[in-house]
């Protein structure tokens, strides 16, 4: 309904567009990494490690500190980052609609699907939901072309990615997940108002893990990203609000010469 006419995503005034993955084991841990880096963060990311330990008592828990905004203008928590649920939906659309229905009680501004899941599966997700914005992953950023290959999509992910993120916005969807490198492309692709969010990022020098198609985050800014989510370099540093406001701020500074 709704979902497909959103304009693209702007964070609050004065905060970097990073969005901090809380892929803690467990609630009381998330809450404490969320203490510390929801200063700097426009988003909060809930992915399926916590999501699947601690449920919507998890989201209860960061409202009530007010470390959660609520969406819209008026909305509860006004001026905290905001709710991303990284869940990933992929089955058939009846499912995919009802357990879009369920989390968005939440009130999240942003929920994942996966563009696998087909035109069918990411129309009936926007239409569930009409209040939060579909994302839709095209290609994890773990994937590499071998592994693409053995999994049947043969060719560079950017062919891939291309397909799928141009199957996605004819279903209806405005905001997209791809790795930073594949930004230039899928924005010259589907143009300027589509809303594109990368994962995959990487401060300079810092450990790749299982990621593969990376950027720095300035980079993905400066390709044309509209939001970057960072989890492990931020949540696995000893002051984890040091290291979030560091790639807040180094955001921030690439992003100014672009003018925003
Ligand atoms: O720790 P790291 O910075 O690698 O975290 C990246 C986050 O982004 C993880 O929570 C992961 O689930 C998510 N993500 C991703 N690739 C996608 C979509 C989401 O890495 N295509």
């Amino acid at each position: 309904m709704s979902g497909g006419v959103r304009s693209r995503y702007a964070p609050p005034a004065g905060r970097a567009p990073l969005a901090v993955a809380l892929d803690a084991p467990d609630g009381a841990t998330a809450v404490r990494w969320a203490r510390a880096v929801a200063p700097a963060a426009a988003v909060l990311k809930i992915g399926m490690e916590l999501f699947y330990r601690e449920g919507p008592a998890v989201v209860a828990a960061l409202r009530a500190e007010g470390l959660l905004a609520e969406p819209g203008a008026g909305g509860r928590g006004a001026g905290a980052p905001e709710l991303f649920l990284d869940l990933k939906l992929h089955d058939i659309p009846a499912t995919v609609a009802g357990g879009m229905r369920s989390v968005a009680t939440l009130l999240p501004r942003f929920i994942t699907v996966h563009a696998a899941g087909g035109a069918a599966m990411i129309r009936a997700a926007i239409e569930a939901a009409p209040e939060a914005e579909v994302a839709v992953v095209t290609v994890l950023t773990s994937l590499d072309a071998a592994a693409l290959a053995a999994i049947g999509l043969a060719g560079p992910p950017d062919d891939a990615v291309r397909r799928l993120a141009t199957l996605a916005v004819e279903a209806g969807a405005n905001t997209l997940v791809c790795s930073p490198r594949e930004v230039r492309m899928v924005r010259s692709e589907l143009g300027d108002s589509v809303t594109l969010i990368t994962p995959g990022v990487r401060p300079e020098g810092s450990d790749v893990a299982d990621q593969a198609r990376i950027a720095t985050p300035g980079e993905a800014l400066q390709a044309g990203a509209d939001l970057v989510v960072m989890g492990r370099p931020i949540t696995r540093a000893t002051d984890l609000g040091g290291a979030a406001r560091a790639v807040a701020d180094s955001i921030s500074a690439g992003r100014a010469p672009a003018g925003g």
